[in-house]
């Protein structure tokens, strides 16, 4: 099925190359310059969108082995993840029950039994509550009450999500919108993760706009890609996540081939949005070489987190590891220096009010789709959250809601 949808996209892309055309929306898109600055507005899209949704926090990868554990920060929500016994991934709020304070500093590694660094009180990677320090001095608590609070937490196609709302309802398999079975292509399961790094840049969706964005590439980054960039792009949705492409014209060569005898590793380039805060690209290191971009929202609306990880897909050699590090080093650069420096003088300019509103061309569909869906989880309660979804839909353009 998710074989057919990307074959299907490779000849909507190769009809595109053929007649010199790209995507276009249906219109000229609008967006107010406030939604970048105002924060009652941010506050709104941190509680209905990064506390409501499924969100990227790590791989499957980097916690394989029973007992490994990877504690991260979202949002200021402190999470811990734990490989059990049984093979499975569990989330937690990383709060203790005593006085509530973090309990796993930022990281990863290996470990079972967490102490809390204020009092000692103890949780298994289950997150049960093993002991209390001077119990018999402390007085009677029931223990059994006391553990990690658990959160919604999923693994897909070697990739974890977590939803950072206990009492969250929404099943992560709506949420996706079997955008993970193209996903699974990747094979992010058998990947090693070979490095992370972290940038800083304005709000969330300025930053965001930036990678759905291909328009800009032989502009922006004229130094660093290059002025011979292609700025054309097509996109394709399933639900709110993206897959942005270039009009590819090495299609050309396989247009007589029967679909079985396209390989996969052809057709599956580009960049592949999930919703509301991950871009995935790959590029070139001795081999592919991932960047998984997560975006994280800042302490307010004018500045936002990125982790740049990167996934090899398999163990790198020396020699690799010199190219890794000099990729790294380069989308450091490209991102931080030219994304996000630009990013960073539009949030000033667009906070004095210079502008009442931004555009999004009907060449700039992907963009203009990610402001939709952001209005859609704004205006939508939780009962409406699931019927946002419609799953079963894939992939193609014609069925894009834009
Ligand atoms: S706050 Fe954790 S043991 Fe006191
Ligand atoms: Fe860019």
């Amino acid at each position: 099925m998710s074989r057919s949808q990307l074959l299907a996209m490779a000849r909507r892309n190769l009809a595109h190359v053929k007649a010199g055309t790209v995507d276009q929306a249906a219109d000229v898109y609008r967006v107010p310059a406030v939604n970048y600055h105002d924060p009652d507005r941010w506050n709104l899209e941190m509680k209905r969108i990064f506390k409501r949704l499924p969100l990227l926090l790590g791989f499957s990868c980097e916690m394989r082995e029973v007992g490994s554990y990877r504690s991260v920060l979202v949002a200021d929500i402190p999470i811990l993840l734990t490989r059990v016994q049984d093979g499975s991934l569990r989330a937690f709020l990383n709060v203790c029950s005593h006085r509530g304070s973090v309990i796993v500093p930022e990281g990863s590694g290996r470990g079972t039994r967490f102490a809390c660094p204020y009092h000692a009180w103890t949780y298994d990677n289950e997150g049960a509550l093993r002991s209390v320090f001077k119990e018999e001095d402390f007085g009677q608590v029931d223990k059994s009450e006391l553990g990690l609070t658990p959160l919604p937490v999923a693994e897909r196609a070697g990739l974890v999500f977590v939803i950072p709302t206990p009492e969250a309802s929404l099943e992560i398999d709506t949420f996706l919108c079997g955008y993970d079975e193209l996903l699974a292509h990747h094979g992010f399961e058998d990947c090693e993760l070979v490095g992370r790094q972290v940038l800083t840049g304005p709000n969330w969706k300025i930053a965001y706009d930036g990678y759905l964005d291909f328009y800009h590439l032989p502009i922006l980054h004229r130094e660093t890609f290059g002025p011979d960039m292609q700025s054309d792009s097509l996109f394709d949705a399933w639900g709110p996540h993206q897959r942005v492409s270039m009009p590819n014209s090495e299609y050309l060569e396989f247009e007589d081939l029967p679909d079985e005898d396209w390989e996969l590793e052809e057709v599956l380039g580009g960049v592949w949005t999930i919703f509301p805060h991950v871009s995935i690209a790959d590029f070139d290191a001795g081999g592919k070489l991932y960047l998984v971009s997560q975006l994280f929202p800042g302490p307010g609306p004018e500045e936002s987190t990125t982790i740049q990880n990167f996934l090899a897909t398999s163990k790198p050699d020396a020699a690799q590891r010199e190219l890794i590090d000099e990729q790294m080093e380069f989308l450091r650069h490209v991102v931080q220096d030219e994304d996000y420096a630009t990013g960073n003088r539009i949030q000033k300019a667009v906070k004095t009010g210079a502008k009442s509103e931004v555009l999004f061309g009907r060449n700039e569909g992907g963009g203009q789709s990610f402001h939709r869906w952001v209005e859609r989880f704004l205006e939508a309660d939780d009962d409406a959250l699931p019927g946002l979804f419609s799953t079963g839909e894939g992939g193609v353009s014609d069925k894009r809601d834009v």
